[in-house]
């Protein structure tokens, strides 16, 4: 792409993050002194030895605030035992040695925070995202690649005050707070495994896709000394009161990808216009940003595979309700954009309620794939 080009695309994205900041900022300003109604919907983060944290709005749902709980994590958590690499099985390392390496992790942030950011890596990772994570309040995603290891490490924190903090993790988790009903990513990314085991199972289904797809392992991790975050909602979705637990801190430990790999021989439009039929296959159950996929060499024959990066449930993130399908990408920026600007602006206080217990077409519970 020229130059020029290039530059006018990003001057445009940055005009319109501004203009969006500056709205959202002005619709949702309130009278400093106005008092919350007495009936009004509010959910409370709590967690031992801080203090608790509430948010009063008609925008919270149920959905996904109150659908997960620190047990689901349980099933897929990472084993103890041998883990053999992804590309060479001779190889392996146990994921005793992983949850190791994490608690590490973990402790580097929490007593050296600022000094991991410019370093960009600790011990024994190397950071490959932290546009969605605040190393002054340490919360929210950031993702490591392990040194030695042929593992990624998606690590999510947060605390009661940070909880609904979305605007101090970067721009995306305004828009998913706001279309998702409350959604961050800290709640999205526990669909992570459920979702790519769904998709999973739908792509063998799929005769075009079941061979040309790879579909990573992923477990969670869970700290030693793991403690949770307790969430209690009043006044939602018909619910007088309604309680939740998720952990405070949790990771999802994958096969790392070596983009390296990726093949040269297919333009980018080629590529957009696959991941986009695939994700129209999948009724847009994954994130159809061209970031999500990696097209490998497979070493076994002379073709190709699609690599899924990032398995997040997309539907719970965008707060979407339905079946969608897209022609491109600009078509989906476009539905995103339209999305986000109508729950913000164009929702009476009656459908904000009514949406507060809706179920969505397109949900984890009862997958349409
Ligand atoms: N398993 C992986 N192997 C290699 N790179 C990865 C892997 N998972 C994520 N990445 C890199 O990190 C980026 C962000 O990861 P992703 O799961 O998409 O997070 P986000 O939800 O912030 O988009 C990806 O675009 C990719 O470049
Ligand atoms: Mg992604």
């Amino acid at each position: 792409m020229l130059r020029g080009e290039l530059l006018q695309r990003k001057m445009t994205h940055i005009i319109f993050m501004f203009v969006c900041s500056i709205v959202t900022g002005a619709a949702l300003a309130r009278h400093p002194f106005r008092q919350p109604a007495p009936n009004s919907t509010n959910v409370t983060v709590y967690r031992n030895g801080h203090k608790p944290c509430t948010l009063f709005s008609n925008r919270l749902r149920v959905y996904p605030l109150f659908a997960f709980h620190t047990k689901d994590l349980h099933k897929d958590l990472i084993p103890s035992g041998p883990i053999p690499y992804r590309r060479d099985p001779s190889q392996s390392i146990t994921g005793k040695k992983l949850s190791d390496l994490v608690e590490h992790i973990v402790f580097e942030l929490m007593s050296k925070g600022q000094k991991v950011k410019t370093a960009r890596s600790t011990r024994d990772g190397i950071i490959i995202r932290d546009k969605n994570f605040d190393y002054k309040t340490l919360h929210g995603l950031i993702i490591f690649k392990c040194k030695q290891y042929p593992f990624v490490i998606k690590l999510f924190m947060e605390k009661p005050d940070s909880f609904f903090d979305f605007k101090s993790t970067g721009v995306e988790p305004t828009f998913f707070f706001y279309m998702g009903g409350g959604a961050n990513r800290h709640l999205t990314g526990m669909t992570r495994i459920k979702n790519r085991n769904i998709v999973q199972e739908a792509i063998k289904q799929i005769p075009r896709w079941k061979n040309h797809i790879e579909i990573i392992r992923k477990w969670f991790w869970l700290p030693k000394q793991a403690q949770d975050l307790h969430l209690v909602g009043k006044n939602i979705g018909g619910h007088k009161e309604i309680r939740t637990c998720i952990p405070s801190i949790y990771a999802v430990i994958e096969d790392l990808i070596d983009l390296k790999h990726e093949t040269i021989t297919l333009v980018k439009k080629k590529k957009q216009r696959m991941i986009l039929e695939l994700c129209n296959d999948l009724h847009i159950y994954i994130d159809p940003h061209p970031n999500n996929y990696a097209f490998i060499k497979d070493p076994n024959k002379k073709q190709f595979k699609i690599a899924l990066l990032d398995t997040e449930h997309f539907p719970t993130m965008a707060g979407m309700q339905k079946r969608v399908r897209f022609k491109c990408h600009k078509n989906w920026y476009t539905f995103l954009a339209q999305n986000y600007l109508k729950n913000l602006y164009f929702q009476t206080k009656q459908d904000l309620i009514s949406l507060q217990n809706s179920t969505s077409k397109v949900s984890l519970d009862k997958p349409i794939l």
